[in-house]
């Protein structure tokens, strides 16, 4: 893994922007699986203005929606559906035929769970954004998920029921996801892990520093060797100097 600290949210954001617009440049069908949330949320709007401005052709691409809040319905605007159409899809035209997204409401958890593995089976991911959960989750793989895991539905640790209702406008009882294993990332070709401000600073500081395992998920990008831990200043605060 690489760590790369930049001065704020919106270096990180650009040179995430990069990576991204780069990944689809050199291979037009790559398969890009995509976290929500605030910290790649600059580095989309970025990666959407430059493939706008140099005609990037995505025609070929295809997309896939990392995880999702089950029991939300896609027009609520704190669903993961509702981010990446809003952010990415309906900027750059993208056609209903080049992303899948969980089905929150599906009955079938499995059947959608079956769906995104086979998807995944088939092409393989090219690139992975995720960010970091307080937890040190991964999309929704939480503290203790099995590192062999595929796509799955899991309960929502508590963390993660209390961050997560800074995306809804009114109060929402969210109490599991589904989400995109934490094999398949770490078998996506490329995994990018972003991570802004203070308040992430503790979590990279055991991102960085601690034990690789499955209890803080996201050391486990240290393994990957096409690693990318990409943060700013702030977020890097607690690193000791070595680290950096
Ligand atoms: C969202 C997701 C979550 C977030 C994480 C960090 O699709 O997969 O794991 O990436 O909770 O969220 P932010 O970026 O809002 O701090």
């Amino acid at each position: 893994m690489e760590l790369k600290i930049y001065k704020d949210h919106n270096e990180l954001s650009a040179a995430a922007a990069d990576i991204i617009f780069d990944c689809v440049k050199n291979k037009p069908e790559a398969l890009l699986c995509f976290a929500t949330g605030d910290s790649p949320k600059l580095a989309y709007q970025l990666f959407v203005e430059k493939a706008i401005e140099e005609s990037l052709d995505l025609t070929g691409c295809f997309f896939i929606g990392l995880d999702e809040w089950v029991g939300i319905s896609p027009d609520n605007t704190g669903s993961c559906h509702w981010y990446l159409n809003e952010y990415i899809f309906k900027p750059l035209n993208i056609d209903s035929s080049q992303f899948h997204l969980f089905n929150a409401l599906a009955k079938n958890e499995e059947e959608e769970c079956r769906k995104m593995n086979k998807l995944i089976s088939t092409n393989g991911i090219d690139l992975a954004v995720v960010g970091v959960g307080m937890n040190g989750h991964i999309g929704f793989n939480e503290p203790g998920t099995d590192i062999h895991s595929l796509a799955h539905a899991a309960e929502l640790d508590e963390i993660t029921r209390t961050v997560g209702q800074k995306y809804f406008e009114n109060e929402v009882t969210i109490t599991k996801g589904i989400t995109v294993g934490l094999k398949q990332l770490l078998e996506a070709e490329t995994l990018l892990m972003l991570a802004n401000g203070t308040k992430k600073a503790p979590v990279i500081k055991k991102v960085v520093e601690e034990d690789i395992s499955v209890n803080f998920p996201a050391t486990l990008i240290r393994q990957h060797k096409n690693g990318f831990l990409i943060i700013d200043n702030e977020a890097a605060s607690e690193l000791t100097t070595e680290a950096k």
